[in-house]
Order: structure tokens, then C-alpha cells, then sequence
């Protein structure tokens, strides 16, 4: 571990008795434990991840020390997939699925999306902002430090906009999560024209969101939008420099991985129907597979192909998908249990799809895990035991979050 040593840098952040540090680091054994550790960062980066033993790092006033008294400490979860500005609810709709009804018949019906549309459409930027910043700082207080925020529930240009608007604004939030928008513009169906409503977006809805998102996303469904409208949508997304997401195989074996792996998307999310041909044509295109095992088990669908996608040589990621339909839940401890329990991860495999996998999907390179160079996102744990995010179910393993080398006050 001595190339982790940097001297010479003034450390502002000194976290002291870690009795486990999850670093992620790819070199040691999955996730990466060093035992009695120390986590320097100098303002934003860390300047040191490594055993006590070997600290090499300078104080000077203005160091901030924090003793965790031997509890673990990892990685700040990146939530890569989440819709989280909605106005509205929709828990008559949970309860009508309870009935037997499916998500299908609840939309056909008017329900489902366009319900969240006509709700959230209405709202003024404020209002946006209001109620999905309960939601991201919820997040944070789970240990979420970076999170993806979806438009999609606009579908006019002016209400998709105002969405990624609130989505930067909620960014700026010093006790929010950091922020990544992502465009979804073929989300729901439009109550017009459908033809004219993708050219509208292909023209101009590109080019006034590409200022305000990272990515393009799409919902390649059976009763959303076709293969081949997908298609059109992330090739033109490519020209204004966005990066391509797709909602793929969610409810049904509907060609969007084969689309994801083909555009070369920077990842393909939900897959609860994917072949495992499909699943190799992500590996070998690059695509990192986001497993939503939330929205898996409470539509009631096929287990999210966790093993699967890692035995076809790819890349995952967990993620909440937190929206008001598919899965109201901010909280990616309780994905990391789902991830074990329902996706046939092991414990440190969905502990690094939840941070280093989420960076990963969301093109991150500076996060996601605990290492001299990166940012200082990290988490101390309630325990000592890193297992315990998981073998908690439906807890808040998370004692104190450090966001960018700052400590957070929740
Ligand atoms: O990821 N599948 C499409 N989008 C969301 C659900 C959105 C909604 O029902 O409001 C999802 O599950
Ligand atoms: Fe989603």
C-alpha cells in the first residue's frame, strides 16, 4: 500500500480509527478492505486511503480530525438511475396492483406516467424543487453523495425543461447529494401527436436540453416508444455531445439492450428480460448493465440478472430508480440487500455496484471509490462491519456522510 502514500499535502479532512476501510480498490480482494485505516482529503480529494501505519500526511490548523472509533467507512453510494422530480402520487395505483391489476392496464387506463404528467407538468420550478429536494436529502442521509435525476414526466419542452432545471437547482443544495440530469423525453406517451411530438424533440428539445444534461435517455417498451424511435433519438443525441442511456427490457423482451449494445450507450437499465446474448452484447459493447431489483420486485417481474451480467463479462450498477410508480424508495442500503437477496450478487459485489458501478454508468471516473486521487465521498457506518449495509435490511447503516471532503451535518 505504499504507493497510496502522498507526502508533503496538508491534509484539511483526517478520519481516524476506521476499523474497516472499503476502498474498492481493484488490486485487493473484493471490495477492497484495508483494516485499521486512515482516510485523509485535501478539500475535495483524497490525499490518503490506507493502514494507519503507513500514514504519511501533514496537519495544519485548519485539519478537521474525526475519530470514528473503529466503525467502517466506504464509499459515498452513486445512485445512477432515479426520477426523482415528480409532483403528485400515485399510491392508489400500488394499491389497485395489490388488487391484481397490472403497471400496463393502470396506463392504458390513464394512469401510470401521464398521471405523473399531468401532475408534475403543472408545478412551477419552486414546487419542483421543494419536493424532489426532501427526496435528495433523504438520499443523502442514506449515504447517496452522487445521484442521476431524470426528466420525463414534462413531455412538453417547457415543463421536460423546467424538470432538468430543478434537477441542476437541486445540485446546488450544500446538504443535497451531488447531481447528474439526464433528458428522457420518450418517457410516456404524448396525449397528441406522436410522430410530431419525436420530431420536436429531435430538433429542438436537443438542442435546449443539451446545456442542462449529461445524457438522453429513453423508455424502449412495448406500449412506449418503438426500437426505432430509441434509435433516432440517441443517434441524434450523439450530435450534441450527450452520452445515451435506455430504459431496456423492462417489462418485456423489447430490443433495448440490442439497441443500447448497438449505439454503444453508456448503460442499459432494468433488463429484467434480457437474453443472455443480449447480456454479452452489452459486455462486449462496453454498456454498463443497471440492475433496479426495487422496480423488479414491486412490479413482481423475472429477478434482475445480476449474476448473469457479471458472468457475461459486464459492468454493473445498482440504483434505486426512485419515482412515484415503479419503486418510492431513496435508499440504496436497502438496494444492497435486494441486490444480494434477489440478484444473486455477493455482499462486495453489490456493495461495488452501488459505488464504483454507479460511477461507472454514469461516466464518473473521479468517484465510487476510496482511493488518492479521487473525490472524498465517503460514508462511516453505524458498525464496524461493512456487511451490516446489506444484513440490515431496511436500515440506515449510515452514522455521518462526507460529501467532497466535507462533513455533512444531517
Ligand atoms: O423506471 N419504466 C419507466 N420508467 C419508470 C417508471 C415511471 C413511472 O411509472 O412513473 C421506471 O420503472
Ligand atoms: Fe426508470
Amino acid at each position: 500500500m505504499t504507493d497510496h502514500r502522498v507526502t508533503g499535502e496538508v491534509a484539511t479532512l483526517v478520519v481516524v480509527n476506521i476499523g474497516q476501510l472499503v476502498t474498492g480498490d481493484p488490486r485487493l480482494p473484493a471490495p477492497g478492505v484495508v483494516k485499521d485505516a486512515v482516510l485523509a482529503a485535501n478539500r475535495g480529494r483524497i490525499v490518503y486511503a490506507g493502514p494507519a501505519s503507513d500514514l504519511e500526511v501533514a496537519t495544519g490548523p485548519e485539519t478537521v480530525e474525526v475519530d470514528v472509533h473503529g466503525a467502517a467507512v466506504i464509499p459515498g453510494f452513486v445512485d445512477a438511475h432515479t426520477h426523482l422530480v415528480w409532483l403528485g402520487e400515485r399510491s392508489e395505483e400500488y394499491a389497485l396492483r395489490a388488487g391484481g391489476a397490472s403497471y400496463e392496464e393502470i396506463a392504458a387506463k390513464g394512469g401510470g406516467i401521464r398521471s405523473t404528467v399531468a401532475a408534475t407538468a403543472a408545478g412551477t420550478l419552486d414546487e419542483l424543487v421543494a419536493a424532489a429536494g426532501e427526496r435528495a436529502r433523504r438520499m443523502l442521509r442514506l449515504g447517496t453523495t452522487t445521484v442521476e435525476v431524470k426528466s420525463g414526466y414534462g413531455q412538453t419542452q417547457e415543463a421536460e425543461l423546467r424538470q432538468l432545471r430543478a434537477a441542476r437547482a437541486l445540485g446546488t443544495e450544500p446538504d443535497g447529494p451531488d447531481v447528474v440530469a439526464t433528458y428522457l423525453p420518450l418517457h410516456g406517451l404524448p396525449a397528441g401527436d406522436r410522430a410530431a411530438y419525436l420530431e420536436g424533440v429531435l430538433g429542438e428539445g436537443l438542442a435546449a436540453a443539451a446545456p442542462l444534461a449529461g445524457f438522453v435517455d429513453c423508455f424502449c417498451e412495448i406500449g412506449a416508444w418503438e426500437v426505432d424511435e430509441c434509435e433516432r433519438l440517441l443517434v441524434a443525441a450523439r450530435a450534441h455531445g450527450l452520452r445515451t442511456k435506455v430504459h431496456a427490457d423492462q417489462r418485456s423482451h423489447s430490443g433495448g439492450s440490442a439497441l443500447a449494445a448497438r449505439v454503444g450507450a453508456i448503460s442499459a437499465d432494468h433488463l429484467d428480460h434480457a437474453t443472455d446474448e443480449d447480456l454479452r452484447a452489452l459486455a462486449v459493447a462496453g454498456v454498463t448493465g443497471v440492475l433496479l431489483p426495487g422496480a423488479s420486485m414491486v412490479l413482481g417481474g423475472p429477478p434482475p440478472p445480476g449474476r448473469r451480467l457479471l458472468d457475461a463479462g459486464a459492468t454493473i450498477a445498482l440504483a434505486t430508480d426512485c419515482n412515484p410508480g415503479t419503486c418510492w424508495c431513496e435508499s440504496m442500503p436497502l438496494m444492497v440487500s435486494l441486490g444480494v437477496a434477489t440478484a444473486d450478487l455477493t455482499p462486495a459485489e453489490a456493495l461495488l455496484a452501488a459505488t464504483a458501478g454507479g460511477a461507472a454508468a454514469l461516466g464518473l471516473t473521479d468517484r465510487g471509490r476510496l482511493l488518492p486521487g479521487l473525490r472524498c465521498d465517503a460514508l462511516v457506518l453505524e458498525t464496524p462491519n461493512w456487511l451490516d449495509v446489506g444484513y440490515h435490511l431496511g436500515a440506515n447503516p449510515v452514522a455521518r456522510v462526507i460529501a467532497s471532503g466535507r462533513l455533512i451535518g444531517l
